[in-house]
């Protein structure tokens, strides 16, 4: 939890920050959505994650390709053109005179009556906000360790992770099991038993100088941190699998490392208490790890 000094400084941070909520900028310190908007009243929404990097949004095309995809597979439709949200995300950084940064674009079903049923809402509600952000585990530079959690994520039939909606009870739920018993991130396996995801990063192994990551199959948000990692492997001549991985693969690895846009790439050291390799960031990692930190910034 956060303490009453750290609150006072996060307040005092987001104090002078400028968020854009439905056609206008205002202040982040103002109150921003209703209380009764289907976001806040069902998680009924979608976001994105993005980080810039010195003047480069990485990948900013592909988060709004995928936070349309999930738009629709929601059936929420959202009111402008990818061109103009885009114009909409650089103009709040610029505004914020932010350079290294975290963004986060909100799309909710909006405000409306109570009530599940989605007629119920009047027009989505648009949000975007950004502020600097540390990369996640940064406090751990050497590796995290991560559970393998009794929770399992929730099976594409029922809401497909590929979607990247405001419900994220499951991964809470998870990252909460790893904290409780000691560990710093949270690995969920689907409903057959196969690894899928980190809480919010995608997966990856070394095995015998080859990567391997678990397919769309297993039911995982098709991490856009994942596909830079498996274009960089390309460019280095890793091979690359895209398959079913168990526990058993995870424990017996030479490298684990988990992908994704507010941990970037972190090496995981320890699952369920087992020593992966070396027990500290692999050499495969590094490689790409060091491509990675490249290319985010144009160089
Ligand atoms: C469940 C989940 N998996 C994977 C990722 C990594 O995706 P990306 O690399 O696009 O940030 C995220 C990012 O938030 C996530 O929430």
């Amino acid at each position: 939890m956060l303490d009453d000094e750290k609150l006072k400084e996060l307040n005092a941070q987001r104090s002078s920050l400028v968020i854009y909520v439905n056609g206008k900028f205002q202040s982040a310190s103002e109150p921003a959505v209703s209380a009764f908007d289907h976001g806040l009243l069902y998680g009924d929404g979608v976001y994105e994650a993005i980080r810039k990097y010195g003047s480069n949004i990485f990948r900013l095309d592909d988060h709004l390709d995928r936070l349309y995809e999930s738009a629709r597979t929601l059936r929420i439709n959202i009111p402008m053109k990818k061109s103009s949200f885009a114009e909409i995300i650089r103009e709040t950084v610029d505004r914020n005179k932010l350079a290294d940064s975290y963004i986060r674009v909100v799309v909710t079903r909006g405000y409306g009556k109570m009530g599940v049923d989605p007629r119920n809402c009047i027009a989505p509600t648009v949000l975007v906000m950004a502020e600097p952000r540390d990369p996640l585990f940064s406090q751990s530079p050497k590796g995290i360790k991560a559970k393998i959690v009794s929770i399992r994520r929730i099976p594409r039939w029922s809401l497909d992770p590929r979607a990247k909606t405001l419900n994220y009870l499951n991964q809470v739920l998870a990252k909460c099991e790893a904290i409780e018993s000691g560990f710093e991130e949270a690995i969920m396996l689907n409903e057959e038993g196969f690894v899928s995801e980190a809480s919010t990063e995608n997966l990856f192994i070394v095995r015998k100088d080859k990567l391997q990551t678990p397919s769309l199959s297993c039911g995982i948000l098709e991490g856009i941190t994942r596909r830079v990692v498996i274009e960089i492997a390309a460019q280095l001549k890793i091979k690359v699998d895209e398959t079913n991985l168990t526990p058993h693969d995870l424990y017996n690895a030479e490298e684990v490392f988990v992908t994704g846009t507010a941990a970037e790439l972190v090496p995981v050291v320890d699952v369920d208490g087992v020593q992966i390799g070396e027990g500290k960031a692999g050499q495969t990692f590094s490689k790409i790890r060091e491509h990675f930190l490249k290319l985010v910034y144009g160089t």
